[in-house]
């Protein structure tokens, strides 16, 4: 074990906000590995310059966060098939001269509704509602659980024919409007940013029933619209907060080869919030 300990962090703008240090310190010290996880500010048009200072101090890996990961794609010189597909980073790898760009948000997703919700994807009827960046994100590894079929439905319906084009050869993924979804559907994941807003992505109530879940991938102290909607319609809920620690429990396992728990975590990250 070195002296001092291996340096970590979270690169973003802003970044006081993010919770990334308190969950992987937690992770470390329960998994008893010598590292620290520091809050990175870095100006937004000069991440790559951040990035590369990072490395000189000899930081061993790094998040990435809002407005970032597209940069991070960018500049990583391998990037993981996940990735790849999601055309976005959230972990970097340093190592030597490489910097391997992952991305561990898809995963995250799918291990809170898998495992944490203990609703398995395999051949499930699986709603994604958008088509931007955390839509993209999470297609790959959702149809690597072989749902039924996947739809995608976006406002602009273009965007999500491109993303159906992308996807076509690794499962069954078709493209809708919001207008024609009508049955219902095993899991409903809202992927747009309506809930920033407080907005409801425009989504028929049939699309809930009984056996349903609805998964929001924003999170905050009370249900989001979405949430709600979907609860009044019969369905069970469940919010992002699951994905933001399982997508740090994947980099923690990128970093540092070992899986750390975090149900203790999330639960700790609830209480707080
Ligand atoms: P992100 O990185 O959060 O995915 P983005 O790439 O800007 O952000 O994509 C935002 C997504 O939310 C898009 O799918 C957008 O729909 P359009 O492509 O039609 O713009 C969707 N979105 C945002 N606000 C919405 C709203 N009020 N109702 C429905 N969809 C909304």
């Amino acid at each position: 074990m070195s002296l001092s300990p291996e340096r970590y962090g979270v690169i973003g703008n802003p970044i006081a906000h993010s919770k990334s240090p308190d969950i992987h310190a937690e992770f470390a010290r329960q998994t008893a590995q010598h590292m620290v996880y520091e809050r990175i500010l870095a100006p937004v048009n000069a991440f790559a310059a951040s990035v590369h200072g990072l490395i000189g101090q000899g930081f061993k890996g790094a998040n990435v966060t809002v407005p970032f990961k597209l940069d991070a794609h960018a500049l990583a010189t391998s990037l993981t098939e996940r990735a790849q597909a999601a055309g976005a980073v959230n972990t970097l790898k340093f190592d030597g001269d490489r910097i391997i760009g992952d991305n561990t948000d898809g995963v995250g997703l799918v291990t809170d509704i898998v495992v944490n919700a203990g609703i398995a994807l395999r051949g499930r009827r699986v709603l994604l509602l958008g088509a931007g960046g955390a839509a993209r994100g999470v297609i790959l590894p959702i149809l690597a659980e072989s749902p039924e079929r996947l739809v995608i439905a976006n406002r602009t319906v273009s965007k999500a024919e491109e993303l159906v084009a992308q996807f076509a050869a690794k499962g069954r993924v078709s493209a809708s409007n919001f207008g024609a979804l009508h049955e219902p559907f095993d899991v409903v994941i809202n992927a747009t940013s309506a809930s920033l807003s407080a907005d409801l992505p425009p989504v028929a109530a049939e699309v809930f029933g009984a056996d349903s879940l609805a998964y929001d991938m924003m999170y905050g102290k009370e249900p989001t619209v979405f949430m709600q909607f979907a609860s009044r319609h019969g369905a069970s809920t469940r919010d992002g907060l699951g994905m933001l620690v399982e997508q740090a429990a994947e980099s923690f396992m990128l970093w540092r080869g070992v899986r750390p728990a975090t149900a203790s975590v999330f639960a700790a990250l609830r209480s707080r919030l």
